[in-house]
């Protein structure tokens, strides 16, 4: 197989599509209903074009050009990972086997289901955030934002191809249905909780990228794993687009984060409220509500759904090559987050050993959780380096949990669980208010001239691709 894209062709692939007529056509009317769907659901600020990142190599050397284009004719193609013909499953009851290239009978509704919960998310995020274009702080974060939105589309796409062309009619009919679902709505909402919340303003934004694009990525990280070869090699280029959606997550709150010490410092004031920055503790209830939402991603600490899954080797390990065990399990035991009861049936937060199995979800999230104190970490390096005392931090599992063990329980974000009328009165203290969402809100004016920036941020350290920051990242329209 070439690795190189077709760009002659309709849909741009490195998939030979033209050698199935059949697929091809079926791909073809599926495209008039995704360019339908981006005009009325995708970002609503309209724009000349963008300078934009388009996919069209899948190799080690260079995969991608950059150049303005104009985001309704972008380039959505159908791209996976080169094949690796020796590659055989890496875990479960199939280990040591020849991975699949197609479909096999017995797993066909799991994967299926997998799939579509994957693509699901994808479109979701564009929806949230397809009215932040008109509040963007500079032309650089306004082109970064776009960035992202094509390439959640070009997911989209990638879960589409793999349900028309290994799924039959109702691959397809689960294709139509992932427009038909919307983030918010009432009567089709997308599937997943934290993908019906809204992205109202850039620190949601920004969060969002850090911390919910970064459960996909730990998502996408399994399903690389699996023995359905086209769906490994499908996430494994995902990936690859995935780091810049980190990247803008991550230094977005960076910048965030520079900002406010730089107020703080320049009036000598931890209340920079007034100032036209965000204040730290507004920083952290952001940070509070979308960690604890994107926890809830992961499912249940215990899933026999998902043990089966790994077990048939549908759905691995984050790296799991990498782990030091049998890769089958089928002995070992893990410690998950749990409610324990006291003799006198009283609730606490603790921890109880499971089968390594159905404990699956929780180590996932853990690797998850780890990946995130890093960027914690890193913001609190900048308030450091800014002399000022006051530190971010994750907060405890149990806090704001809407799945899984600590779901019917109160916590505060240090762990201590709490009664549902404390929780009532101090969530204000924890969360985003009203009071704080209308504020960060009235910071979102639009910069939208070249090499200008908003206020309440700092400019970033370097450009896209090599181009400065007053660049002109986006004309429009
Ligand atoms: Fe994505
Ligand atoms: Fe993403």
């Amino acid at each position: 197989m070439t690795t190189t894209a077709d760009y002659t062709e309709k849909i741009p692939n490195n998939v030979h599509l033209h050698e199935d007529r059949r697929l091809q056509r079926a791909l073809e009317s599926w495209q008039p209903n995704f360019l339908n769907w981006w005009q009325t659901m995708g970002p609503t600020l309209p724009t000349h074009d963008v300078y934009l990142r388009t996919a069209v190599n899948v190799g080690r050397d260079g995969w991608a050009q950059f150049g303005h284009v104009a985001m309704p004719e972008y380039r959505w193609g159908i791209f996976l990972a080169e094949r690796d013909p020796g590659r055989t499953v890496g875990f479960g009851e199939h280990k040591g086997e020849p991975v699949w290239a197609k479909v096999p009978g017995e797993y066909r509704a799991e994967l299926q289901r997998l799939i579509v919960i994957q693509g699901d998310t994808e479109p979701a995020s564009v929806e949230q955030q397809r009215n932040l274009g008109a509040t963007a702080p500079s032309l650089y974060d306004l082109r970064n934002l776009f960035q992202v939105n094509v390439e959640e589309g070009r997911h989209l796409w990638a879960m589409v191809y793999l349900l028309h062309a290994y799924f039959g009619r109702e691959g397809r009919e689960e294709a139509e249905e992932l427009l038909h679902r919307n983030s918010g709505s009432l009567d089709s909402p997308r599937i997943l909780g934290a993908f019906n919340e809204e992205t109202p303003d850039w620190l949601s934004f920004f969060m969002f990228t850090y911390f919910t694009d970064r459960d996909g990525k730990y998502q996408l990280g399994t399903l690389k794993e699996s023995a359905f070869d086209p769906l490994s090699r499908t996430c494994e280029f995902m990936l690859k687009e995935e780091a810049h959606h980190m990247m803008v997550g991550t230094t977005g709150v960076d910048r965030v984060v520079q900002r406010t010490v730089e107020v703080m410092r320049e009036h000598d004031t931890d209340d920079v409220g007034g100032l036209g920055a965000i204040p730290l503790p507004v920083i952290q209830k952001y940070l509070n509500f979308h960690y604890s939402v994107s926890l809830d991603l992961f499912g249940g600490e215990t899933s026999t759904n998902v043990a089966n899954y790994y077990t048939a080797g549908l759905k691995g390990r984050w790296l799991e090559d990498r782990r030091k065990d049998d890769h089958k399990l089928t002995s070992d035991a893990i410690m998950v987050d749990a409610l324990s009861e006291d003799a006198n049936g009283e609730l606490s937060i603790g921890q109880t050993e499971v089968s390594a199995l159905v404990g699956l979800n929780t180590d996932l999230r853990r690797e998850y959780i780890a990946d995130c104190q890093g960027g914690v970490k890193r913001w609190n390096r900048i308030l450091e380096e800014g002399g000022v005392r006051q530190r971010l931090k994750l907060p405890h599992v149990a806090f704001n949990r809407k799945v899984g063990a600590f779901a019917a329980i109160e916590a505060t974000p240090d762990g201590e669980k709490i009664p549902a009328q404390e929780w009532e009165r101090r969530q204000g203290d924890w969360l985003p208010t009203d009071v704080d969402k209308t504020y960060v809100r009235s910071l979102m004016q639009p910069v939208h001239q070249r090499g200008k920036i908003a206020a309440w941020i700092a400019p970033p350290r370097n450009g896209i691709n090599g181009q400065p920051f007053d660049y002109d990242y986006v004309h429009l329209a």
